[in-house]
């Protein structure tokens, strides 16, 4: 199996499905439910976070047949998005099942959609059409009323790379928006976006997911293709996803390609190149031994593996961190339990013990420079090998009793 075709084949069919942007969800659903979609969204923020999937949601709620069916209190019911966490989620069949889902991917109009069949979503990569001429036929073809007065909706995507002449076509045309047409601007950079275009538009920001969302969508997306997913492993790839739905699909597509009955964390260790857990942890003690020799051991231990040292730092920043949240409220550890395994939540309870907070912040703020370092530096392990010869040393004048 292909690793594009996994978040392509699971991109949410109905709003319940999207993770992590209640603020968005919400707001939308409430007015498609009252027939209030606004002429001009303008989607802006991180990629892979859900832009192009909530257009292609409001293009084919536009049209669907069986939203008046919809009553409030079943539609507040459905909308689990906006319940964070511990809510009990239902996958697959039942989702599109009903007719409750919005929109219900069971009428006509839905079902051509779903089949890529439907002609009322129009799909625009400005960064390849960024020319003025290119507005200028865009604005000629929406007049055009469509067949059966539908909605159309027209989704342009990384709006930011639109010429000044081709914003300028575009905004004339979002300033006299035909009746049946929808405008859904989508831009990872929204700061080239011209205010007057902004101003033109609902505009939203999206979210980088949390790690809880991305662990709760990973783990649908498994009992959709009938894999188990260990927790700790769905929280190493969206640890490496770095708040991308996306990229924490594809990686679990390229595991999903080597194995398909049962995702362990070793095995997204070794695909993708992660250190060990006890790695690690051997080196936040050996750091607390102040051992220098033990620390140059062990990052050579890592080189010798062909672990990626990036990860080693990310991981220890982790640990650190924990460590300083757990030390100043206990409570914290709600938030480490989304990152970590209850043996290393115990690990570094019992380190934080032999680290001053001083020396925590300075070790953080040592393997920070060292992420920085890493592009620049000319032997690949020596900033990871500084931070940590940093995190001993920076200790001695600053200890605490
Ligand atoms: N908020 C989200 N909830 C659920 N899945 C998501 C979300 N955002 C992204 N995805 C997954 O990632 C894929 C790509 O997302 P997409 O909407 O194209 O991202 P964007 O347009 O913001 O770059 C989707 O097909 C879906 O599988
Ligand atoms: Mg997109
Ligand atoms: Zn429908």
């Amino acid at each position: 199996m292909n690793n594009q075709v996994l978040y392509r084949k699971h991109r949410p069919k109905s709003f319940e499905e999207v993770v992590g942007q209640g603020h968005v969800v919400l707001p939308i659903t409430n007015a498609i439910r009252m027939d209030k979609i606004a002429h001009a969204y303008l989607f802006s923020g991180p990629r892979g976070t859900g832009k192009t999937t909530i257009a292609r949601l409001i293009a084919k709620a536009a049209n669907c047949a069986n939203l008046s069916k919809i009553s409030e209190g079943n539609f507040v019911d459905k909308l689990s998005v906006r319940r964070p966490v511990r809510q009990s989620f239902s996958v697959g069949g039942s989702l599109g099942e009903g007719g409750l889902s919005i929109p219900c991917n069971s009428c006509d109009p839905c079902v051509q959609f779903n089949e890529g069949k439907s002609f009322d979503v129009i799909e625009i990569d400005a960064a390849s059409n960024t020319g003025v001429d290119d507005m200028r036929e865009l604005r000629e073809a929406v007049r055009f009323v469509p067949a059966g007065g539908n909605k159309k909706t027209y989704i342009i995507d990384e709006v930011h790379m639109l010429s000044k002449g081709a914003f300028n076509a575009l905004l004339k045309t979002l300033e006299e928006p035909p009746e049946h047409a929808i405008f859904v601007l989508a831009t990872t950079e929204l700061e080239k976006v011209p205010a007057t275009i902004v101003s033109r538009t609902q505009h939203y920001e999206f979210r980088r997911p949390s790690m809880t969302d991305i662990v709760r969508r990973l783990k649908t997306v498994a009992e959709l293709e009938k894999v188990a997913l260990e927790s700790q492993a769905a929280q190493t790839i969206a640890f490496v996803a770095e708040g991308s739905l996306r990229d924490a699909e594809s990686i679990l597509g390229k595991i999903l390609a080597v194995e398909n009955k049962k995702i362990t964390e070793e095995e997204i260790n070794e695909t993708l190149g992660i250190p060990r857990r006890i790695l690690l942890r051997e080196m936040v003690t050996a750091a607390a031994a102040k051992d220098r020799k033990r620390l140059l051991e062990l990052a050579s231990e890592l080189t010798a593996g062909g672990y990626d040292y990036s990860y080693a730092v990310k991981m220890l920043i982790q640990y650190f961190r924990n460590m300083l949240l757990l030390k100043i409220d206990p409570s914290f550890v709600e938030l480490a339990r989304q990152e970590m395994p209850e043996e290393d939540i115990a690990f570094i309870r019992e380190q934080g013990g032999r680290f001053s907070d001083l020396r925590v912040k300075n070790a953080l703020a040592s393997l920070i420079d060292a992420m920085a370092n890493f592009k620049k530096s000319p032997i690949p392990q020596l900033p990871l090998e500084l931070a940590l010869l940093e995190i001993v040393e920076e200790g001695k004048g600053n200890e605490q009793p």
